[in-house]
């Protein structure tokens, strides 16, 4: 589905938060590579979905309602077969309940498992005096806990996308620590210029979440994207 349609019909619907895989599937038009996914209704389309994707796999209540899925027990990654994936299917759906009794259920989306890497975030926002503004920093504590992040206005260019990259405090992670390769930057450049054009081209969006992108020395990833709406 195009942009407009996949905006459009959440307005219509009066959702100001994309689904998950709407979401997903915005981020990758303008040209993010995202992680590949799919929506089933219920486990047992949920295995059936996994063994077309294959394995491993990671499982993530999809709801309206819902924007923090961890913290209600709604994703379960390393599932490495028909069992498993059934099993945690089943748990989401009780955890959902017991934490989020009242949380409207799409589903269940079934993603392929990424292997590990060095997970980063790229987030955007519409600023009532700068307009868009794009944010670039490494995931998990150095964002929540360091808030060492940096900042650009859109438009981006690929030299700032660099730069970003290149002002965070523990910018030398990205060049690769304790042995490891440096990742790839310029897979990450496209991430964060794709968010800038996606805020500057879709007026609807009032904000982007990237969270996280699992970066590796020949590409990049994204396997979380949240989109907020704002209603006009
Ligand atoms: N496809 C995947 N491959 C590998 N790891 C994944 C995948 N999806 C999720 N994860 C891991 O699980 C964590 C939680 O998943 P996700 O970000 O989708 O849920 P969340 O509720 O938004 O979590 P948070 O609010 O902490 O961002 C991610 O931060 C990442 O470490
Ligand atoms: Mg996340």
């Amino acid at each position: 589905m195009d942009p407009r349609e996949i905006v459009g019909k959440a307005l219509e619907e009066g959702r100001r938060k994309l689904l998950e895989h709407e979401a997903l599937e915005i981020v990758k038009a303008y040209g993010a590579p995202i992680a590949e996914a799919k929506l089933a209704k219920d486990p047992e389309e949920a295995v059936k979905i996994a063994d077309e994707i294959g394995y491993p796999v990671v499982l993530k209540i999809v709801s309206p309602d819902i924007s923090h899925k961890s913290d209600v027990g709604g994703v379960i990654v390393g599932l490495k077969n028909h069992s498993q994936v059934l099993e945690a299917a089943k748990k989401i759906f009780e955890n959902v309940r017991r934490n989020a009794p009242k949380a409207r259920i799409t589903g269940l989306l079934v993603q392929k498992m990424a292997p590990p890497g060095l997970e980063v975030i790229v987030g955007g926002l519409r600023d009532n005096v700068f307009g868009p503004v794009v944010m670039f920093g490494l995931g998990g504590i150095f964002v929540e806990v360091l808030k060492d992040v940096s900042f650009r206005i859109a438009p981006i260019t690929e030299e700032d996308a660099y730069e970003m990259m290149k002002e965070i405090k523990s910018a030398k992670l990205l060049e690769g620590y304790r042995g490891q390769p440096p990742v790839d930057k310029k897979s990450l450049a496209k991430i964060i210029i794709a968010v800038a054009k996606l805020l500057e081209e879709n007026e609807e969006v009032e904000s982007i979440d990237l969270n996280p992108i699992i970066a590796y020395p020949d590409s990049a990833v994204v396997v979380d994207a949240r989109v907020i709406l704002r209603l006009k």
